[in-house]
């Protein structure tokens, strides 16, 4: 119960209501509905208002020059007054208070307590957005400030994150609706388990991180560096953990703003015309969501190969047949067959990452990367580490301890991450036991460079020498050919290196140069893709014009489907696999690749399957470098199969 008997009383004496524009209600003043409080230039009003389609009445802080009403703070959000009869007032205590005036109980109160207060304390909004209750006229010291209880939105100059001295930790929490300011499900706040991050939350389920604070920024949001509208500063010591962004041109108005479908946006007001413009949001895409690939995995939307979700080097998908479908949650596991523990294993870089979650790991801000390889490397629970420090060339050491889930991959400004791999895998990588021996210092591994093709090789395109290919073709010999195909006939062959190829001799193309037809292989070797057959590159002289392929033992799906004997070696969920690979490329050479190829010649014995039975379509982009009519709207003539 509220004190009841001294509200009593002080209603009984009331006093002088708020008229003229002020910021400030003092000692005996009160805030009435109607009334509002301005802030000295003008940027904030408080007051009492309705929001959206709803009739209850709540106390709130708005834009006072933005004509859309815009509240970026809620007094009584759970608590609302019933029609126009709230008034705001500063108690005997002291503190604010919010009631119904024929009422003896009160809506919402700062709640202080009275130790901290004397009679004289006075509340003023301030420049900033800021509702503060100063102890006493003097208003030197603060004894409730609304920036310590925020609703869903963080404003510039305010500080995000926990208190350790008091425990407080601001947990900012959404609307329930555009009508209803209650808390809602989303909730953002600071997390203190093993390194400090971010966390926004759907209920209780982890929705987002920001990932640690690198030194220059939140390792999952390379976008909004030191260079932003904001000077960040990051405070992490034994009174705190928190940011605060101030804004460089304080003549903008900013807000960070948790809006009730579950997006965490920053919004810029551009001018009446413009209204509020969103800036950056957060979760953005998959590869954002919360642990979108499981453990031991690495998310890359900016992939031309259709799967986000890889494993780190050294491990493999937990269930391969979720993973084939393109369900990654479950994550990976280590390779079966590796110790990684005093077996002369050693570390991998993965490069412009988010680092892992954080909750499970270490921070010693005295080591050098080396030393924090070293320690790392001694402990056997270490699976990973980093740089804590990114700004000034690095420093401070990161190790983890446990899982690594929720890594991602940025095309530029992320991290160097070091995952700790089995001698097997440093060996297949060609890397050395350790990473500092090199004169060059770290030799460098990016996850892109691998997977999935096994092959390890990168999208550059050979250009073959005549004489290598008929070398290799045992001069394109009778007992080499593989088939005959609509453009020219296919040989096997095999380089001095010991690699298997497949070359497809073109017949005349019409009217192409040497110089054309090398470009166009350039592009499409650039297509790649698991379900198409790679293409190594090209071969171009006199009037010769070859292809070269990867080699595929299996040979096409016809040599399956169309055989008595073979059709029985695929089973009804392998020709479905195969369907859906199929299918897959497909969506790939359509949609997803640079190139939009129409294969205009689909047919089973262009269907190649590798030693595992997974379907690769060939001959893809050859009405391409034919010219076969060169747009959809002019094919008529039928072509192909
Ligand atoms: C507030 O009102 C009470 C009672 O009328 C009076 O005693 C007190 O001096 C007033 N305080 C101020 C700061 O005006
Ligand atoms: C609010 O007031 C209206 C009329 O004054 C009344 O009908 C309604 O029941 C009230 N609601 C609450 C929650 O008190
Ligand atoms: C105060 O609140 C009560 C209950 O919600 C309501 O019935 C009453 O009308 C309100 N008083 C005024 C003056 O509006
Ligand atoms: C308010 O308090 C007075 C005196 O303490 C009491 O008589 C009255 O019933 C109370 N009103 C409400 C709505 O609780
Ligand atoms: C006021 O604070 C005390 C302890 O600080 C707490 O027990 C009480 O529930 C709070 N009351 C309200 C109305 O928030
Ligand atoms: C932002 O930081 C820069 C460099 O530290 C400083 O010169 C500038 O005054 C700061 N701006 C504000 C608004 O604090
Ligand atoms: C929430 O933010 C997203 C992204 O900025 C936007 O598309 C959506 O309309 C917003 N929802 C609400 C209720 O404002
Ligand atoms: C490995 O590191 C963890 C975390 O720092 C620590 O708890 C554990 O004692 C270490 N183990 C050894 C053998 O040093
Ligand atoms: C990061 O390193 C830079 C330069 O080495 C230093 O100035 C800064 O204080 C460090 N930041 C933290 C949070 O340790
Ligand atoms: C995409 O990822 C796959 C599998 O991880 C990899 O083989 C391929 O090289 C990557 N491509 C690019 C362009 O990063």
């Amino acid at each position: 119960m509220y004190q009841k008997k001294e509200i009593l009383t002080y209603f009984l004496v009331i006093i002088f209501r708020i008229c003229s524009s002020t910021d400030t209600i003092g000692p005996n003043q009160s805030l009435k509905d109607g009334d509002i409080l301005v802030s000295s230039g003008n940027a904030f009003a408080l007051g009492f208002f309705s929001p959206g389609k709803s009739r209850n009445r709540y106390i709130g802080i708005w834009y006072n020059k933005v004509p859309e009403q815009t509240v970026v703070w809620v007094a009584n959000r759970d608590n609302p007054i019933n029609g126009t009869s709230g008034v705001l007032v500063i108690d005997p205590a002291g503190n604010l208070v919010l009631s119904n005036e024929s009422r003896n109980l009160s809506v919402w109160s700062t709640n202080v307590s009275s130790i901290t207060l004397q009679k004289s304390s006075s509340a003023q909004l301030m420049e900033t957005g800021n509702f503060v209750l100063f102890q006493d006229q003097s208003r030197s010291v603060i004894a409730w400030q609304s920036f310590d209880y925020p609703t869903n939105t963080i404003l510039p100059n305010m500080k995000v994150g926990w208190n350790r001295k008091t425990g407080l930790n601001k947990f900012f929490r959404s609307w329930k609706s555009h009508d209803d300011p209650g808390t809602g499900e989303y909730g953002y706040k600071l997390e203190l388990n093993g390194t400090p991050q971010f966390f926004f939350y759907k209920g209780s389920d982890r929705l987002w991180r920001t990932g640690p604070w690198n030194g220059l920024r939140w390792s999952g949001v390379p976008e909004m560096d030191s260079n932003f509208m904001y000077n960040k500063s990051y405070v992490e010591n034994d009174d705190e953990v928190t940011i605060t962004d101030v804004m460089k041109d304080p003549s903008i108005f900013s807000r960070m703003v948790l809006n009730e479908s579950g997006i965490l946006e920053l919004l810029t007001w551009q001018g009446p015309e413009r209204g509020w413009a969103r800036i950056w949001y957060a979760p953005n895409d998959q590869c954002d969501n919360y642990a979108h690939c499981g453990a031991y995995s690495n998310c890359d939307l900016f992939n031309l190969s259709e799967f986000e979700c890889s494993c780190l080097p050294g491990f493999e998908p937990q269930l391969e047949r979720q993973w084939y479908l393109r369900e990654g949650s479950q994550g990976c596991k280590r390779k079966q067959e590796e110790n990684v523990c005093g077996n002369g294993e050693g570390f991998i870089k993965v490069t412009n990452a988010k680092v892992p979650d954080t909750s499970i790991a270490y921070v010693n801000k005295n080591l050098g990367l080396t030393a924090c390889q070293e320690l790392c490397l001694k402990n056997c629970s270490c699976t990973a580490f980093a740089s804590a420090n990114i700004s000034g060339g690095g420093n401070g050491c990161i190790t983890w301890h446990g899982n690594l889930v929720d890594i991602r991959q940025f095309s530029n400004d992320g991290q160097d991450l070091y995952i700790r791999v089995s001698a097997a895998e440093l060996g297949a990588k060609g890397e050395t036991k350790s990473l500092f021996s090199s004169s060059t210092g770290l030799t460098s591994y990016d996850s892109r460079g691998k997977e999935m093709d096994g092959s390890g090789t990168n999208a550059e395109v050979s250009v073959f020498d005549v004489n290598t290919i008929v070398s290799a073709t045992d001069d394109f010999s009778q007992s080499n050919k593989l088939g005959e195909g609509g453009f020219g006939a296919v040989y096997k062959g095999r380089l001095d290196s010991g690699q298997e190829i497949a070359v497809k001799r073109l017949s005349k193309i019409s009217g192409q140069g040497n110089e054309e037809f090398k470009n166009e292989i350039t592009l499409i070797a650039r297509l790649q893709h698991k379900n198409l057959v790679r293409l190594l590159g090209c071969c171009s002289q006199q009037d010769e014009k070859m292809l070269v392929y990867e080699y595929l033992p299996n040979k096409g799906l016809d040599n399956f489907i169309f055989d008595k004997t073979r059709r029985s070696f695929i089973g009804w969920s392998k020709r479905f696999e195969i369907i859906l690979g199929i299918a897959r490329g497909m969506i790939y050479l359509h949609e997803d690749s640079r190139l939009r190829i129409i294969h205009r010649d689909l047919k089973a014995s262009n269907i190649l399957l590798d030693t595992s039975m997974n379907p690769k379509i060939s001959d893809f982009g050859l009405a391409r470098i034919f010219r076969v009519d060169q747009t959809e709207a002019n094919t008529k003539r039928v072509v192909g199969t």
